[in-house]
């Protein structure tokens, strides 16, 4: 069959076909390497968002490209009444290098959470009964886009008109221990948190409020979920944060850096915790299939070494000193902060709500960046990014904010 494409497609075409729940801007990029990407017309950007925390490795990683077409060569799918040796190896690696004893792999962040949830329900349903059901998280925070993970989630935005959403969510407002004690009952099944609030604002989570939410856990019997579907896979210079904070969670989920940009997830969680997923009780089909699987062992085999993950604070530097020098000139952030390389800079309040005209003009002069909500510019680039890439991309960001610097005085 000849494959050759002969459809003309545009953004335009976007508008046509495509259901409007995204609103993609003009660049229709065609080709990424390393922390470079060209679109159609050939501009080239530099790459700070890492298609939101996902590219850890960068664009076409030469091993993750071998990798890819070798296991594309030799199986794809079975589903899950087979197991396969991707899958297993993956599964042994992510157990021996974390807290985990068992893990269940998904193809999202959202299904790993989505696992996450229903495994605490069913742990606590098993262990204490169905009065014991309640699920606390944090506001802002962001767990996926099911029904469950935007329930768990904390921005009302994401529920309204899809009620009736799932019951027995509480949430509590993040770094406020005190709130939290009021809402912990033994009702409590679990409490879930981002390490660091990705979605929400880069907001760290302080260190004695993640010692007092793990006691808070043991003293109610319930089960301490972290969803590092951002944070995860070196991100902020630990294969996963959690390392740095000095707590241990029972069930941790990961995605997005996992594959590099292939789908996939896993929920990890302890001997005691997994055994309430008995058989039948969950699954899915594509979920652990070899394709995913070889890449993400991939993946964590480079990301976690010491060059890899000892990098990450050498480029947190380097992005911090070269945002506090944008600071020093236009003066537009009142904060810059986050972990590793998920990095914020939020906007004065003079800017409230302008985050995103500087991720527009920061596009115009080649340089992908996010935001987190309408005041903080966000940064999750590759984790091996050169330091060649940085100061490029910091230039042309130096540029993007003189520019709206100069229209906002202007108005
Ligand atoms: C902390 C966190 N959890 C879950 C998700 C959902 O992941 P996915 O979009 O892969 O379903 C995200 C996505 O941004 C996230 O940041």
């Amino acid at each position: 069959m000849d494959r050759k494409v002969t459809q003309q497609v545009t953004r335009a075409t976007f508008d046509e076909v495509m259901v409007p729940n995204y609103a993609p801007s003009a660049i229709i990029p065609v080709r990424g390497k390393g922390s470079r990407v060209w679109d159609k017309e050939g501009k080239e950007y530099v790459d700070f968002a890492g298609g939101i925390a996902v590219t850890a490795l960068g664009h076409s990683h030469p091993t993750l490209v071998d990798v890819m077409c070798e296991q594309a060569g030799q199986l794809w799918h079975l589903a899950n009444v087979m197991t396969n040796e991707p899958a297993l190896r993956l599964a042994k690696k992510l157990t021996e290098k974390t807290f985990a004893d068992r893990v269940f792999f998904a193809n999202s962040g959202a299904e790993a959470n989505e696992a996450a949830f229903k495994l605490v329900r069913r742990y606590a349903f098993d262990h204490y009964g169905p009065e014991k059901h309640e699920i606390i998280s944090f506001n802002k925070s962001f767990h996926g886009r099911t029904l469950f993970t935007v329930s768990v989630g904390g921005q009302a935005k994401y529920k309204e008109g899809f009620e009736p959403t799932p019951g027995g969510i509480k949430h509590c407002d993040y770094n406020d221990i005190e709130q939290l004690k009021t809402l912990v009952s033994d009702k409590t099944c679990a409490i879930v948190m981002e390490p660091i609030q990705g979605e929400g604002g880069i907001i760290p989570a302080d260190l004695e409020f993640a010692k007092q939410v793990r006691e808070l856990c043991d003293q109610y019997n319930a089960l301490l979920v972290y969803d590092e579907v951002q944070s995860g896979v070196g991100r902020t210079g630990t294969l996963y944060a959690y390392e740095q904070l000095g707590v241990t969670p029972d069930v941790l989920t990961t995605a997005k850096a996992l594959g590099n940009g292939f789908p996939v997830g896993a929920m990890l969680a302890t001997e005691q915790a997994a055994k309430s997923l008995a058989f039948g009780t969950h699954g899915s089909t594509y979920g652990g299939n070899p394709m995913a699987c070889s890449i993400a062992e991939a993946v964590i085999d480079i990301v976690d070494t010491p060059e890899v993950l000892s990098g990450v604070s050498m480029r947190h530097d380097l992005f911090v000193a070269g945002l506090k020098a944008i600071n020093e000139k236009y003066h537009v952030f009142k904060d810059i902060r986050g972990m590793g390389l998920l990095l914020g800079a939020e906007v004065i309040d003079s800017l409230a709500g302008k985050a995103g005209e500087i991720v527009k003009a920061a596009a115009e002069e080649g340089l992908f960046v996010l935001v987190a909500g309408p005041n903080v510019l966000r940064m999750a680039p590759s984790l091996i990014i050169t330091e060649q890439d940085i100061a490029d991309g910091l230039a042309r960001l130096d540029k993007a904010v003189a520019t709206v610097v100069a229209n906002n005085q202007a108005a």
